[in-house]
């Protein structure tokens, strides 16, 4: 059971929610517009708060029921739920129904982490959430959230499984948001709020 919880939560994690929202309200692949990525950051440059607020939510979503899933189906297993919530990162980030073109997966991490450890992946969190406000630089809260986490878990003495997951993680995105690493380093940068800038 464990292999079809892991397989689902990747078919899960594949439906991506800003390229649906785009081709429902505009009619275009968010892919060719703003920053690129099919992601709530670029929905909220592309279309808007509310789609953006909503694409947020449905990512986060598809994090935790898909770790759901691996504990349901893999009784408790904490290796099985960690599968299942990389799985559906994965799904996120490389979308079989999507060219395998898909989001920098944020979103479904927080959804996937909160469910493996709520705390320390509130204080995280929190953290990404200051970083951002003091910032604008969504790209920076995410890498600084998703680096924090292994830390934090280690921290918090968390089961060896989740330690390695949140590893698996932290070098996911980091290697997700290589072009925004370029682009904070040489000033080019989406601050959230400005005018819609970057390429495809
Ligand atoms: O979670 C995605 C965010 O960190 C960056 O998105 O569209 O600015 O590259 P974007």
């Amino acid at each position: 059971m464990a292999i079809v919880a892991v397989i689902v939560s990747y078919l899960l994690g594949s439906i991506s929610f800003s390229i649906l929202f785009a081709r429902w309200l505009r009619k275009i692949d968010i892919r060719d517009h703003g920053s690129g990525n099919a992601g709530a950051t670029n929905t909220l440059r592309v279309l808007g708060k509310g789609p953006a607020i909503a694409v947020f939510l449905l990512d986060i979503a598809k994090g935790s029921v898909a770790v759901g899933l691996g504990i349901w189906l893999g009784d408790g297993n904490d290796w099985i739920s960690v599968a299942c919530g990389l799985a559906a990162i994965g799904g996120h980030n490389w979308p079989i129904y999507f060219r395998f073109k898909g989001g920098k997966g944020i979103a479904t991490t927080i959804g996937a982490l909160i469910v493996w450890a709520f705390l320390p992946t509130l204080i995280a969190g929190i953290v990404a959430i200051l970083v951002i406000v003091f910032t604008r630089y969504v790209s920076l809260g995410s890498m600084i959230f998703a680096v924090w986490l292994p830390i934090l878990f280690y921290v918090f003495d968390l089961d060896a499984a989740y330690i390695w997951g949140a590893l698996v993680v932290a070098v996911l995105a980091i290697v997700r948001h290589r072009k925004n690493i370029v682009k904070l380093l040489n000033g080019t940068e989406n601050k959230l709020g400005s005018s819609k800038k970057g390429e495809p």
